[in-house]
């Protein structure tokens, strides 16, 4: 969609590859909350690996899921303040790049309760005390590969803090955190969720240092 076409440059990088985040920096009138956002059809970035930064003694780890870059981008900001490791969701077949299409097919997921099959090795988790959770809003709820990861691998949270964290439209967090809360309870999984999450604006992820910061020292 030719209103979608423009891309802010940024120099931020993940894991030493840079991030492409479309919808940064547009004015309000122009992103419509969201709708339209368009990415290259790879989730994130065609020309990058998967982000997998894993340390032997960190004690905190982000996993997230961005279809757009902007999640991406947020997570790369809390990498930096936290220094936490961080594990890119990835699913076996990527969103299409069409907002349309995305929505189509996210919707038909949603109705038929068939979230995407992942494409991914998720590492032992036990050295972790926190788990930082950054994904998308979809139709007000968790971004589908973020419910895949925790159906398929949120045993491997118990125990451990889960601090969520996301880029919405405009219209909020929704029920994510609560969804979250009912998966690993379903699960059997015990585990502390953050109830005050980081909530941001998918175009203006860029310009929230100053938000994650004293949303981080609220936390800790
Ligand atoms: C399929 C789909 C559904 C969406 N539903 C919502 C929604 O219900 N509420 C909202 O505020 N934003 C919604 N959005 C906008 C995204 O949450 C927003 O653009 C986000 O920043 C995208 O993050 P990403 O770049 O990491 O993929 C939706 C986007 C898509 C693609």
């Amino acid at each position: 969609m030719a209103l979608f076409k423009r891309n802010v440059q940024i120099t931020a990088k993940i894991d030493g590859q840079p991030i492409q985040a479309p919808q940064l920096g547009m004015p309000a009138l122009q992103w419509r909350n969201g709708y339209g956002v368009s990415s290259d059809g790879k989730d994130t970035n065609s020309q990058n690996k998967p982000t997998r930064r894993l340390t032997k003694d960190t004690k905190e780890i982000i996993i997230y899921f961005s279809r757009s870059g902007s999640t991406e981008l947020l997570a790369a900001k809390l990498a930096k303040l936290t220094g936490a490791d961080i594990l890119e969701i990835v699913i076996d077949e990527p969103y299409s790049g069409n907002y349309r299409q995305t929505l189509s097919r996210a919707n038909f997921e949603r109705q038929t309760e068939s979230y995407p099959e992942l494409k991914m090795s998720v590492p032992d988790l036990s050295q972790y005390d926190r788990a930082y959770l950054g994904y998308p809003i979809w139709a007000m709820t968790l971004s589908h590969p973020m419910t895949s990861f925790l159906l398929d691998y949120g045993n491997l949270l118990n125990q451990k803090q889960i601090v969520p964290f996301m880029s919405e439209g405009g219209y909020g967090q929704g029920n994510s955190v609560q969804r979250i809360s009912q998966i690993l309870r379903q699960k059997g999984v015990q585990a502390t969720v953050y109830s005050r999450p980081l909530v941001v604006d998918g175009n203006k992820v860029d310009r929230s240092d100053y938000q994650i910061e004293r949303w981080l020292k609220s936390l800790n």
